[in-house]
């Protein structure tokens, strides 16, 4: 097979890591990221990579400079190669129709317009970013309507199922490639070409083979269950908390039927990231569309869920604190919108912190891997306010300096590191009575509770000491 030559526009999140992995599995092929972002170029050549991903760094290393290049040369990189993957950004729109759900196009047209200015041979275009159901097919009008002599396209549509924190190990050992493209002869031959690729690692049986409108479907279907498992399990964490049941046993007996599997039904204060919610809201506005206005209802509770499990979170954090955080310093723990990641887009700490500091409390924040510049920038654009974040967020190197003659403890990351943190040391420098809500079910509730802090756990009957909640009501034990 001919592909001799792979240029990926969009050195992001996705683009970086799949397209690293593919030179290393493919020595004989060159490959080429390239962003017009000319700081986040110069940081894939440094380094320090601008994403953190474990893993990731050995990969970059061992291939940079041999087979694989990160240049601002967006053209060049084009021009020479025979297959381009399109992994650019696809955030929700913030204006005009479908303002706050449907997917903005904006970036994949405009590097669909220079792929079609630049292209001079014959392209197999990848449509790797998750764009909605027909985007191939928008992509192919771009080209179609400026193609010029000589030159052929054929677009594919080849989605990402990488999870950050875990994304090497992802690509590495896919459960299943998928590749839609045109039922055409020349379609299937584009569709051949990009297998090629994949199965340099990839076993033939685990690669799968659709029209475009499934695969671009399925994207948006695989990150529509999984969100949905965990706004299942988020819900019932509510009705856990009244009736004393414990979510994660309940998880357990759950996911023990084969039927249902025992993944992705861990309850937390709600799933973040920039995949679930957008992709999501996406299906959500092509239901409407479609005239289909229950279904598009049925995928929108997903998302109402998930809205509430934050807020849920927060209020008890405030309602615990006798109902008020004014002026008191509370410690937030962790930022990232899930552990072994610095991500934070969508992140329901931003939630939390900023519903905190609307009520006026004072944060102490700690996260192992998230640049504090991008926590200030959140937490701005959140509250739109950069002075009120300045004078009432302070940042730590560590969760324990981050906690010292603090009231409270929010956990909003499920780090590994916090839950073998010296909690004794940590509660003799906290104000008491000293708090600690667990949104992520990671520490031990009972050894806390006995060193002296008041406990609250998603999806557990409160252990808050000398109090015992019934039905919805306090009642003094
Ligand atoms: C169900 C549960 O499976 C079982 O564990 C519980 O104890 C009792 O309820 P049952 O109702 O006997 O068992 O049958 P099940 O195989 O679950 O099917 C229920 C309905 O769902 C049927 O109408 C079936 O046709 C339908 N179904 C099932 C689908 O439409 N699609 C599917 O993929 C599976
Ligand atoms: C997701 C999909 O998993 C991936 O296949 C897709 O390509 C991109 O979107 P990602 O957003 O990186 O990946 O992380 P994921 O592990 O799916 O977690 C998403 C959010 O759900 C996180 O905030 C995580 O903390 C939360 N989550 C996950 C839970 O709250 N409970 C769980 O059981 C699993
Ligand atoms: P994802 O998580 O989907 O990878 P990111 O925001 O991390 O999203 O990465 C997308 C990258 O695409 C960004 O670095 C952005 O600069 C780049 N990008 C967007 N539009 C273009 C374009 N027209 N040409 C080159 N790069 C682009």
């Amino acid at each position: 097979m001919v592909i001799e030559k792979i240029c990926c526009i969009g050195a992001g999140y996705v683009g970086g890591p799949t397209c690293s992995v593919i030179a290393l599995k493919c020595p004989e092929v060159k490959v080429t990221v390239v962003d017009k972002n000319k700081e986040r170029i110069k940081q894939w050549n440094a380094d320090k990579l601008p994403i953190y991903e474990p893993g990731l760094d050995k990969v970059v290393k061992e291939c940079r400079g041999k087979n694989l290049f990160f240049s601002v040369d967006v053209e060049s990189a084009i021009e020479e190669a025979d297959l381009i993957f399109i992994s650019v950004n696809t955030p929700t729109k913030t204006c005009g129709n479908g303002k706050g759900r449907a997917a903005d196009l904006k970036y994949v047209e405009s590097v669909a317009r220079l792929i079609a200015d630049v292209a001079a041979g014959d392209k197999i275009v990848v449509e790797k970013s998750t764009v909605p159901v027909k985007a191939a097919e928008s992509i192919m009008n771009i080209l179609r309507a400026n193609q010029k002599p000589g030159v052929s396209y054929q677009i594919l549509s080849n989605p990402e199922f990488l999870s950050e924190g875990t994304a090497i190990d992802n690509l590495l050992n896919a459960d299943r490639v998928l590749i839609g493209g045109e039922e055409t002869k020349e379609g299937q031959l584009a569709i051949e070409k990009l297998c090629w690729i994949y199965e340099h690692w990839i076993p033939r049986s685990k690669i799968l083979t659709t029209n475009t409108w499934s695969s671009e479907l399925s994207k948006l279907a695989a990150n529509a269950f999984l969100a949905q498992r965990i706004s299942s399990i988020n819900s019932l964490s509510a009705v856990c908390e009244f009736t004393g049941a414990n979510v994660s046993e309940v998880a357990k007996a759950i996911g023990t039927d084969t039927r249902i599997g025992n993944k992705f039904l861990n309850a937390s204060v709600g799933f973040g990231g920039s995949c679930f919610q957008k992709d999501i809201l996406n299906l959500v506005y092509i239901c409407e569309c479609l005239n289909l206005p229950e279904v598009a209802a049925y995928w929108q509770q997903v998302i109402d869920i998930n809205e509430y499990q934050k807020s849920r979170f927060t209020s008890k954090v405030i309602e615990s604190l006798f109902n008020t955080v004014t002026d008191k310093r509370i410690s937030i723990l962790g930022f990232a919108f899930k552990k072994d990641t610095g991500d934070t887009r969508e992140s329901p700490a931003i939630y939390v912190a900023k519903t905190l500091l609307d009520e006026g409390a004072k944060l102490n924040i700690y996260d192992p891997k998230v640049e504090h510049a991008q926590i200030f920038e959140d937490l701005t654009y959140a509250t739109g306010s950069k002075e009120y974040v300045k004078e009432r967020v302070s940042l730590f190197p560590n969760a324990y300096s981050a906690t010292e003659k603090t009231h409270a403890i929010v956990v909003c990351t499920e780090w590994d590191e916090f839950i073998t943190l010296d909690f004794r040391k940590i509660y003799d420098g906290m104000m008491k009575p000293a708090y600690i809500f667990d949104g992520r079910m990671i520490l031990d509730d009972e050894k806390l509770s006995k060193i002296g802090f008041h406990v609250h756990t998603i999806g557990k009957r409160n252990m808050r000491r000398g109090l015992k909640r019934t039905w919805g009501t306090l009642d003094c034990a």
